[in-house]
C-alpha cells in the first residue's frame, strides 16, 4: 500500500459522480430513494405543495419550523421590502447585454449583490438569514430587470403572493388565481433537494467559511447546466422541435438509438419515480384544459409512456415543469432561472446548516497519473 491513497487504494472504492455516497448529515430535506418520498424539514411535499405558500415553505426551510400567522406576515413584509434592487445593482444592469445568458446574468448578479451586502463581512447565523431574505426577494427582481432592460420592469405588487408577484414581474400581466397556484405550487416543488449538485456545490463553498453569496453563486454556476437544473429549458425545446404527438414516438426512437440523453428523464437517486413530478403532472394538465391548449401535455405524456416502456425511465420534475411554464407565458430561457428563484430557499438553507457546523469538505481521489518521473533541464526535452 503505497504512502497515499492513490496509487496501491482499492479502485473498485471510487465512487463515481460520489454515487450513493453519504457525504455529509442535514436537518433540512429527506429523499426517500426506494419510494421517492421527498420531505422538508419532516414536512412531507404533497402537503406542503398543496396546502402551503411559497413563503411558509422558504420559512420553513429556513428557521427549522413553520411560521405562525404573526411570523409568517413579518417574514412575507420583510421579503416584500427587500425586493428594491440597490442602487449599484440598477447600475450595473445597465451594463449588462441583452443578449447574455439569463443564468449567467443572474450568476454574475448574484456575485455583484454580494460586493455591498450590508452583512457581507459575517457567516453568523443571524447576518446569514438577512441575506437569504435579500436574496430570495432580490432575486425576481433582477430576472424581472434583465427581462424589461432596457426598460423598467413593472414595479411588484405588494398585495400578490411571492408566486403571483413573480408572475407578474416576467410576464406583466397578473395572474389569474389557478395560474398563481401553478407557480406557487412549482416554487415549493423546486426549493430544496437534499445534496443535489448545486447545493452540494454551495455546501462546498460555504466549508470553505466563504460567504453565502460566493455559495449561492457557485450553485448557480453548477444549476445552468443541462444535466441538472438545465433540463426544463432543454425539454420545451425538444416538444417544440417534436411539434406534434405524431411525431413523439419516431423522434424519442431515434435519439435513444443514438444513445442521447431525453432531458426531463431519469435520476441519480430516484429510479423509481419523482413524486414532485406527479404533483406538477396533475397541475400542467389542468393548465393545459383551462387554456384550452392540451397539446403539450398530451405530447409530454406520451413520450412519458415510451420511455418508461423502452427505458424504464421516469419523468423527474423538470419534464412536465417545462410544458407548464410555457403554458403560464414564461419565456423558454427563463425556465431555470425560475428553479434560482425557487432553489435559494434551499441553498441558503444549506449554507446557514453548514456555517453553523461546519467541517471543512475535502474528498480524496484516486490518482492514476505517472510518478517519480526524472526532471529533465528544459535544453534536453524534446
Ligand atoms: C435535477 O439531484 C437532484 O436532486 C437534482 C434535481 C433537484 O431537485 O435538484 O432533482 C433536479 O437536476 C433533475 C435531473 C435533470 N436532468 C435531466 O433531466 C437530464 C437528463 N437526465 C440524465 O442525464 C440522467 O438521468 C441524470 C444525469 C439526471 C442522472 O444520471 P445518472 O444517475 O448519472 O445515470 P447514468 O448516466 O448512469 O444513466 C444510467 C443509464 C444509462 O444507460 P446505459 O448507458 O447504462 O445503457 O440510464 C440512461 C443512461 O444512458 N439514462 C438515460 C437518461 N438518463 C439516464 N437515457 C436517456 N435519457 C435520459 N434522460
Amino acid at each position: 500500500m503505497s504512502d497515499s491513497i492513490g496509487r496501491g487504494a482499492d479502485p473498485d472504492r471510487i465512487y463515481h459522480g460520489l454515487e450513493g455516497v453519504l457525504a455529509g448529515a442535514s436537518a433540512i430535506c429527506d429523499v426517500e430513494e426506494t419510494n421517492g418520498g421527498l420531505f422538508y424539514r419532516g414536512y412531507r411535499i404533497e402537503d406542503l405543495a398543496e396546502r402551503a405558500s411559497f413563503e411558509e415553505v422558504a420559512y420553513l426551510l429556513l428557521m427549522g419550523k413553520l411560521p405562525n400567522r404573526k411570523e409568517l406576515s413579518a417574514f412575507s413584509e420583510e421579503l416584500a421590502r427587500s425586493r428594491p434592487l440597490p442602487e449599484a445593482a440598477r447600475r450595473f444592469l445597465k451594463t449588462v447585454s441583452p443578449t447574455a445568458n439569463p443564468m449567467d446574468f443572474l450568476r454574475t448578479a448574484v456575485s455583484f449583490l454580494g460586493l455591498d451586502d450590508p452583512d457581507r463581512e459575517s457567516n453568523a447565523h443571524s447576518e446569514n438569514l438577512r441575506k437569504a431574505i435579500r436574496l430570495i426577494a432580490q432575486i425576481p427582481s433582477l430576472l424581472a430587470a434583465f427581462r424589461s432592460a432596457p426598460g423598467e420592469p413593472p414595479p411588484s405588487d405588494p398585495s400578490l403572493s411571492h408566486a403571483a408577484n413573480l408572475l407578474y414581474l416576467l410576464t406583466g400581466r397578473r395572474p389569474d388565481p389557478f395560474s398563481a397556484k401553478v407557480m406557487e405550487v412549482s416554487l415549493i416543488l423546486y426549493a430544496e433537494h437534499e445534496f443535489n449538485a448545486s447545493t452540494f456545490a454551495a455546501r462546498v463553498t460555504a466549508s470553505s467559511l466563504s460567504d453565502m453569496h460566493s455559495a449561492v453563486t457557485s450553485a448557480i454556476g453548477s444549476l445552468k447546466g443541462p444535466l441538472h437544473g438545465g433540463a426544463n429549458e432543454a425539454v420545451m425545446k425538444m416538444l417544440l422541435e417534436i411539434g406534434g404527438i405524431e411525431n413523439a414516438e419516431r423522434y424519442i426512437g431515434k435519439r435513444l438509438a443514438r444513445k442521447e440523453r431525453i432531458m426531463g428523464f431519469g435520476h441519480r437517486v430516484l429510479k423509481q419515480g419523482d413524486v414532485r413530478s406527479k404533483i406538477i403532472k396533475k397541475y400542467a394538465e389542468e393548465l393545459g384544459e383551462r387554456k384550452k391548449d392540451r397539446k403539450w401535455f398530451d405530447l409530454s405524456s406520451r413520450i412519458e409512456e415510451k420511455m418508461r416502456r423502452e427505458k424504464e425511465l421516469y419523468p423527474n420534475l423538470d419534464f412536465y415543469s417545462a410544458s407548464a411554464y410555457y403554458l403560464l407565458g414564461l419565456p423558454i430561457e427563463f425556465d431555470t432561472p425560475l428553479f434560482v428563484c425557487s432553489r435559494i430557499s434551499g441553498w441558503s438553507a444549506h449554507v446557514m446548516e453548514q456555517h453553523d457546523h461546519n467541517r471543512l469538505i475535502r474528498p480524496r481521489c484516486f490518482y492514476t497519473g505517472p510518478k517519480d518521473l526524472p526532471y529533465l533541464p528544459i535544453e534536453h526535452r524534446s
